[in-house]
């Protein structure tokens, strides 16, 4: 699929921390399923160190990689190209090289797609309003995915309205930015929902959303995955809506790097799944 795939690709995750990356396990599972040469290692880089991580990228000792927190905003002035996607979500988790030319992209909308369509088939094709809450760089790579797959309305809230105003003029219409105490009235209007902060989140407070008023079938899904379940999607399945958890997401967004350093496009399966969810539930 992509042009001279090294015998024996060397990828990366890099972050920092980066102990708590679950991207080895996904990476790894591939290699060893596929019985490729190969190998996938978390690279602790900081700040202070990510131009020189670079430069040994680009001499040739890598072949691509994740880039996690604090770096999907900071590499992208020091890339060669930057895809389509990554310039409209101002953030980059994946890269790689051709020859000496350093390239980087985002895989997150992908991801968040990709987990929505193996959840719940031809769902674009019902849904007109997406209620997105939050307006950080998962809310843009949410977005950026809803506007892609052409829905009518996509109706964004957040704490702090400027932020919302922010993104929703970046990205144009569809978009509009609404405030946090329409909440309740806008759940009743949403054919999807997306919790994109991190309320509910293990050690965070919970998203305080009512859903007195979610209609039966509205899909909610939470990019959260520790815990698995989140109160939000325990809550929305019990009102009768369609919960999608985050595990998904982190698993899908893996795909286009794999694909791209290995040449290989590899599956999401039930078995991979089961193993980041044993590791979840284990910590
Ligand atoms: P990420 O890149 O993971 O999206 P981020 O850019 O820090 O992270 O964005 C975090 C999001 O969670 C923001 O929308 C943030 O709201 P603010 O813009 O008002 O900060 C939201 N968030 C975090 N803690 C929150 C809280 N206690 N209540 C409401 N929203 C919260």
């Amino acid at each position: 699929m992509f042009a001279s795939i090294p015998a024996s690709p060397r990828c990366f995750v890099i972050g920092h921390p980066i102990a708590h990356s679950r991207s080895s396990m996904i990476h790894g599972g591939w290699i060893a399923e596929h019985g490729l040469a190969g190998s996938y290692d978390r690279i602790d880089v900081t700040p202070a160190d990510l131009p020189d991580f670079l430069a040994r990228f680009r001499a040739g000792a890598f072949a691509g990689g994740n880039v996690t927190v604090p770096h999907k905003q900071a590499v992208l002035p020091l890339l060669d190209h930057v895809g389509e996607a990554a310039r409209a979500i101002g953030a980059v988790n994946m890269l790689w090289r051709e020859e000496d030319r350093l390239c980087g992209d985002n895989t997150d909308a992908v991801g968040f797609l990709g987990h929505l369509d193996a959840c719940v088939g031809g769902w674009d094709a019902r849904a007109a309003t997406a209620l997105v809450i939050g307006a950080g760089g998962a809310a843009r790579a949410v977005c950026h995915g809803l506007k892609a797959r052409g829905l009518a309305r996509i109706v964004v809230v957040n704490r702090s309205p400027a932020r919302a105003q922010e993104l929703a003029a970046a990205f144009g219409a569809p978009l509009a930015a609404q405030a946090w105490k329409h909440l309740p009235a806008l759940v009743g209007e949403a054919d999807l929902i997306v919790n994109t902060t991190s309320l509910g989140m293990t050690g965070q407070p919970q998203l305080d959303l009512d859903l007195a008023r979610l209609r039966p079938g509205t899909i909610v899904d939470d990019i959260v995955y520790v815990p698995l379940k989140t109160a939000l999607l325990i809550e929305a399945e019990r009102r009768g809506g369609v919960p999608v958890d985050g595990l998904g997401m982190l698993l899908h967004q893996a795909v286009p790097g794999f694909a791209r350093w290995f040449g290989l496009t590899p599956s999401v399966t039930p078995a991979l799944r089961a193993r980041l969810e044993a590791d979840i539930l284990g910590h």
